[in-house]
C-alpha cells in the first residue's frame, strides 16, 4: 500500500491552501434537502482555521451542468449553511481569482469546459491566480471522476488527505474484499444498472447472498423470463441481467428478486395494488418492492454478517411507494452484530426521511459511485494522486 499524506499543522500554517470538497447535496427550489456532505466537511476546514491557515480556497461542484453556466447549479446555495456550520464568514467568488477574505468558496468547477478533460491550460490559470501553497482532497464521493480540481491541481502541489477522505479510507477498506466472504450480504437498487454493474460482478464472486431491488430489478426479473407489464427496463440491461445471473452461479452466490411489487398505472395513481410477479398486470408498472419481497430480504438481513447497501428498493420519496425501502433500512439498522456498511446519495435522503440514525450502523459513507468503486477494489484517482507525493513534514 502507498502512503497518503495526512494533514499536520506544519503543512497548514500560513498556507494558501485549495480544498476539493463535495458539497454536492440533494436540493430543490432553493433549498437543500439533506447535509451531510457539507456537515461531514467541516472538521476538516475547523483543523485549517484552527492551524492558522493564511487562505483557505474551496473548489467543489454541484450536480452535472456539463461546462457551461448555469444558475440552477450554482454553489451560492450552499453558502450559507457552510458558513453557519463553520463558525466563518466565507467569501463567494464566480470565477477563480482570489478576494480579500481568509475562507472563499468559489464557483461550481463543472461552470468551466477545463474542469471535465483535466485541461492544463485551465488548471494553470487557477494555480497563477490563486497561488497556492498545498492541496487538500477532501471529496471522496468524487474522488471516481479524473478532472482538474480531482486530480489535476493537486498533481502540481504538495498534496494531502483530509478527515473526511481519511475517515472513508479508514472505514472502507476493510469491506474491500477479495475472496468469497461468509455471511456477506450486498443490497443493490435504483435506477440504471450500468453504474453498477461492475460492483454487482464483483460481489458475484464474494457474497453469499445480493438482493435487487429499485428499477434495476427489472431487468433481472426479465432476464429470468417474467413479465414486468409497462415497469421500465432497457434490453441491454436484460443481457447485462442474464451474464450477472450466470456469474453468481457459477461462484455460488445467489441472487435474489422481487417475488412481489407494489403497483400502480404511474407513480401519481392513487390505486395501487400489490401484485405476484408470476402473474404481473400487462397494464402496470412496479415502483416498490411488495409484502412478501420484503420479508423475504428482511429473513436474509438478519442472518447476515455484513451488510453493504447501496440504493433504494423502490421510489421512495412517494409514500405509496416507499415501504420497501424503509423496511429494508430499518432491519438492517436493527442488526447489531453485523457490520452494515450504506452509501450514495439517495441512501442518505432515505436516511433523513425515514429519521434513521446514521450511528446504526458501522459506517454511512458520503461517496455513491467512489463507494461501489472503493469496495470494488479500484483505486480512485483522486486518491491515486495523493500517493507518494511530497509533503510538508
Ligand atoms: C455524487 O453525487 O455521486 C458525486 O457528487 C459525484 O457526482 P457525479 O456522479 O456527477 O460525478
Amino acid at each position: 500500500m502507498f502512503e497518503i499524506n495526512f494533514l499536520n499543522p506544519k503543512a497548514v500554517e500560513d498556507k494558501v491552501i485549495i480544498i476539493r470538497l463535495d458539497l454536492n447535496v440533494p436540493f430543490s427550489e432553493n433549498e437543500i434537502k439533506e447535509a451531510t456532505r457539507i456537515n461531514e466537511s467541516i472538521p476538516t476546514l475547523k483543523y485549517l482555521l484552527k492551524n492558522k491557515a493564511k487562505k483557505i480556497h474551496i473548489l467543489s461542484h454541484l450536480g452535472r451542468p456539463k461546462g457551461e453556466i448555469n444558475k440552477k447549479y450554482s454553489l451560492r446555495i450552499v453558502l450559507q449553511k457552510l458558513s453557519k456550520k463553520l463558525g466563518t464568514k466565507i467569501e463567494f467568488r464566480d470565477d477563480f481569482t482570489s478576494g480579500q477574505s481568509r475562507v472563499q468558496l468559489h464557483e461550481n468547477v463543472r461552470f468551466f469546459p477545463g474542469e471535465k478533460n483535466n485541461d492544463p491550460n485551465f488548471i494553470l490559470n487557477i494555480l497563477k491566480e490563486i497561488k497556492p501553497d498545498i492541496f487538500i482532497q477532501d471529496g471522496f464521493a468524487v474522488a471516481h471522476r479524473s478532472s482538474s480540481s480531482v486530480t489535476g491541481i493537486g498533481s502540481y502541489l504538495p498534496s494531502y488527505a483530509g478527515f473526511l477522505l481519511r475517515k472513508e479510507i479508514e472505514n472502507l477498506s476493510p469491506f474491500v474484499l477479495s475472496k468469497k466472504t461468509k455471511g456477506l450480504t450486498v443490497i443493490i437498487g435504483g435506477a440504471k444498472i450500468e453504474t453498477k454493474v461492475g460492483i454487482v460482478k464483483h460481489f458475484c464472486k464474494i457474497a453469499d447472498n445480493i438482493l435487487i431491488g429499485g428499477a434495476i430489478a427489472n431487468a433481472f426479473l426479465v432476464a429470468k423470463g417474467y413479465s414486468v407489464g409497462k415497469s421500465f427496463y432497457a434490453n441491454e440491461d436484460v443481457s447485462l441481467a442474464k451474464k450477472i445471473i450466470k456469474l453468481a452461479q457459477e461462484n455460488k452466490t445467489e441472487i435474489h428478486l422481487p417475488v412481489d411489487l407494489v403497483a400502480a398505472k404511474n407513480l401519481n395513481d392513487v390505486k395501487i395494488s400489490q401484485e405476484k410477479i408470476t402473474n404481473f398486470p400487462a397494464d402496470l408498472m412496479g415502483f416498490d418492492l411488495g409484502g412478501r419481497s420484503i420479508a423475504n430480504y428482511k429473513n436474509i438481513i438478519k442472518q447476515s454478517e455484513i451488510v453493504i447497501w447501496n440504493g433504494p428498493m423502490g421510489v421512495f420519496e412517494k409514500e405509496n411507494f416507499s415501504k420497501g425501502t424503509l423496511e429494508v433500512l430499518r432491519s438492517v439498522a436493527e442488526q447489531k452484530s453485523a457490520k452494515t456498511i450504506l452509501g450514495g446519495g439517495d441512501t442518505l435522503n432515505a436516511l433523513r426521511l425515514f429519521s434513521v440514525e446514521k450511528s446504526a450502523f458501522t459506517h454511512v459513507s458520503t461517496g455513491g459511485g467512489a463507494m461501489l468503486k472503493f469496495l470494488e477494489g479500484e483505486v480512485l484517482p483522486g486518491i491515486e494522486i495523493l500517493y507518494k507525493k511530497k509533503a510538508i513534514k
